[in-house]
């Protein structure tokens, strides 16, 4: 009898990991997929139900990348709908080299390479559409909002797009971000409120609401580079939507800060420190506890 209470306390919490950054540069670095491997076997040993994985999955923007990260997802069993959430980083849909040369070479207008921009886009939520629709042949794209039934507690991970078209004067490492106010429209909509009602709610997107922060020039040109423009705007509609928590990357430092009572997870760089992730653990009073985990 108290083995089998036991097992309900135990299985009554959600337990969602979140790594990000993960910065794939093609099968060579044999080191970097057998630490994938290890990370995701150990999620399903530790009875994780969700993978949210936060952008950058390649390094350079290329769909091999993306394919290596949905092989290694398909045979560890978590390439479903339920099983992980992924997101666009500016790396998977930037390559600023290839940017750089186009636009010396041609001076395309920025009407063209926003449509470039929007073609990546398309490319990438096409590509996990699985993960985004739970039908593989589905055309949704950002904002997406998943509800999940656990048998303790509805979650719903909201998505947002935060990479921004690499700019010459607006954005010239291709690092900055902007949601669309489109998306932040739609996610505002009463539609979507009605269906997030009864559930906890998440807020994903690739870049970090909070970068540096200080006074000192380096800094402030360096958050600048690296900044969410639109964040207030974001933040807003994170309040107004009840998220509780924002779980981000981009900015490649393992992080926890809480602004106006929702708690942001920067998920870190799986690149630069492949034994940690955040481990998210939701119980079913709507309470939850979060932490930085070490492989050992
Ligand atoms: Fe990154
Ligand atoms: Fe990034």
């Amino acid at each position: 009898m108290k083995t089998a209470s036991l097992i309900k306390l135990i299985t009554a919490n959600v337990k969602i990991a979140h790594i990000s950054d993960l910065h794939f540069s093609g099968k060579k670095d044999r080191r970097q997929i057998a630490d994938f491997d290890r990370l995701l076997d150990h999620f399903n040993a530790d009875g994780v139900h969700h993978l949210v994985i936060s952008g950058d999955l390649s390094n350079s923007a290329e769909r091999a990348d993306w394919h290596l990260v949905r092989e290694k997802l398909e045979s560890h069993g978590l390439y479903k709908w339920e099983k992980c959430t992924v997101l666009a980083g500016n790396h998977d849909l930037i390559n600023l080299e290839e940017e750089m040369r186009f636009y010396n070479a041609l001076n395309p207008l920025p009407l063209l390479r926003m449509r470039g921009f929007e073609r990546k886009l398309s490319e990438f939520t096409l590509f996990f559409q699985e993960l985004i629709s739970g039908d593989e042949k589905g055309k949704k794209t950002f904002p997406f909002v998943k509800i999940i039934n656990f048998s303790s507690s509805k979650i719903a991970l909201t998505a947002l797009n935060s990479v921004y078209p690499w700019y010459p004067a607006d954005n010239p490492l291709g690092s900055r971000g902007l949601i669309t106010s489109g998306q932040l429209r739609a996610l505002s909509s009463q539609h979507v409120l009605t269906s997030l009602k009864g559930c906890f709610v998440l807020g994903l997107c690739h870049h970090a609401y909070r970068v540096y922060g200080t006074d000192s020039l380096i800094d402030q040109a360096f958050d600048w580079t690296m900044e969410l423009k639109d964040r207030e705007e974001f933040l807003a509609v994170m309040k107004h939507i009840q998220a509780r928590l924002v779980l981000h990357g981009h900015f490649h430092r393992f992080q926890n800060y809480t602004v106006d009572g929702i708690s942001f997870i920067n998920g870190g760089s799986f690149r630069y420190a492949p034994q940690r992730y955040s481990e998210l653990i939701i119980d079913e009073t709507g309470g939850f506890q979060q932490k930085f985990i070490i492989l050992s």
